[in-house]
């Protein structure tokens, strides 16, 4: 793999305090890596390093495989996207205007930056004729994250980081923008460095997950395989009791179904309710709870392609078709 970040042994204290002690890690080109852990454990601090927001006191990070140190850090800041959970929009400057700061800084044109912008608000979920022209307290704090996230992309930049992003705004609206944001990313498949405390929002996003303790990194892995197989005792406390449904999130219907080569004719005439491939195994265990018995999943064209019951969901037969630790 390609790595679009690597950190090579690295260390960063404050004072006497060891924020961060011998990481090791490297994030692959257009991979989300979320970054979890206890408060404190260093997650904004190694965020921070990559951007060169603050510099390492020890070993070396290497960014799209130039040491930062040696990297022109204004360049680089304006390289990175960066979304906080504040969102740190100004109150003075129209949403076009804050979308539009870092081509600013770059001197693009203002036709080219406007449209840059307007095309950003569409992908956001805003459109632009109506919300371009308020002003930050006009808008919701879901709409405002959004125009964060848009304007970290704004000079579509390669890498972004994203420090507790949808912290700050309620279930509803976070579970929606993780949605969006999950669809944008497979979009643009850019390297994204992602910190949350929440575990669900890990496991949902995640390509890997770091999951740190006392500025060291405790397991890096992808959610399946954290889910499955977690390294120590501190990994199976912080995924939580209920790892199993979670496993149960990230695997397909498909994945776990008893395919038919053709159909029975018993499908023929029952009522057998059904389900998409597509939908996770744990979407289908709600409905197996509800409708009980087996389930038919369908194609996306509505073809018949195999059943799935309550036994196809077990964590054996789990193991049995993801095996890779
Ligand atoms: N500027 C600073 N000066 C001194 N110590 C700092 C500074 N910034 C962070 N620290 C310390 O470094 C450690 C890691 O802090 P960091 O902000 O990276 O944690 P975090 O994992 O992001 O926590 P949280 O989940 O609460 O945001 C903490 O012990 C913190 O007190
Ligand atoms: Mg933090």
């Amino acid at each position: 793999m390609t790595a679009a970040i690597e950190f090579q042994g690295v260390e960063k204290r404050y004072g006497t305090t060891l924020a961060l002690e011998n990481i090791t890690l490297e994030v692959p080109k257009g991979e989300l890596v979320v970054l979890i852990g206890p408060s404190g454990c260093g997650k904004s601090t190694l965020l921070r390093l990559v951007n060169r927001m603050i510099e390492p006191s020890g070993g070396k990070l290497l960014v799209e495989g130039q040491n930062v140190l040696e990297a022109d850090a204004v360049r680089l800041r304006r390289s990175i996207g960066y979304v906080i959970q504040s969102i740190g929009l100004f109150p003075h400057m129209t949403i076009f205007e804050n979308v539009e700061v870092v081509p600013s800084l770059l001197n693009w044109d203002k036709l080219k930056k406007r449209s840059r912008a307007a095309e950003l608000l569409n992908m956001v979920g805003l459109e632009p004729e109506k919300f371009g022209s308020r002003y930050p307290k006009q808008l919701s704090g879901g709409q405002q994250q959004r125009v964060g996230i848009a304007r970290a992309l704004a000079a579509d930049p390669q890498i972004l980081l994203m420090d507790e992003p949808f912290g700050a705004v309620d279930p509803i609206t976070r579970e929606r923008l993780q949605e969006e944001f999950l669809r944008i990313q497979r979009e643009i498949q850019k390297t994204i460095l992602f910190v949350t405390h929440d575990i669900d929002e890990a496991v949902k996003l995640a390509d890997r997950i770091c999951l740190m303790r006392d500025g060291k990194v405790e397991q890096y892995a992808t959610p399946e395989n954290l889910l499955a197989y977690p390294s120590s005792d501190f990994v199976r406390d912080f995924v939580g009791a209920d790892r199993e449904l979670k496993r149960l999130g990230r695997v397909s219907v498909a994945s776990l179904m008893r395919p038919v080569a053709k159909v029975d004719i018993r499908f023929q005439t029952s009522e057998t309710a059904s389900v998409l491939g597509t939908l996770s195994a744990r979407d289908a265990l709600s409905r197996l709870l509800e409708a009980g018995g087996e389930l038919l999943v369908l194609d996306a064209q509505g073809g018949i392609i195999g059943t799935i019951s309550l036994n196809d969901l077990t964590v054996a037969n789990m193991d049995y078709r993801q095996r890779k630790p």
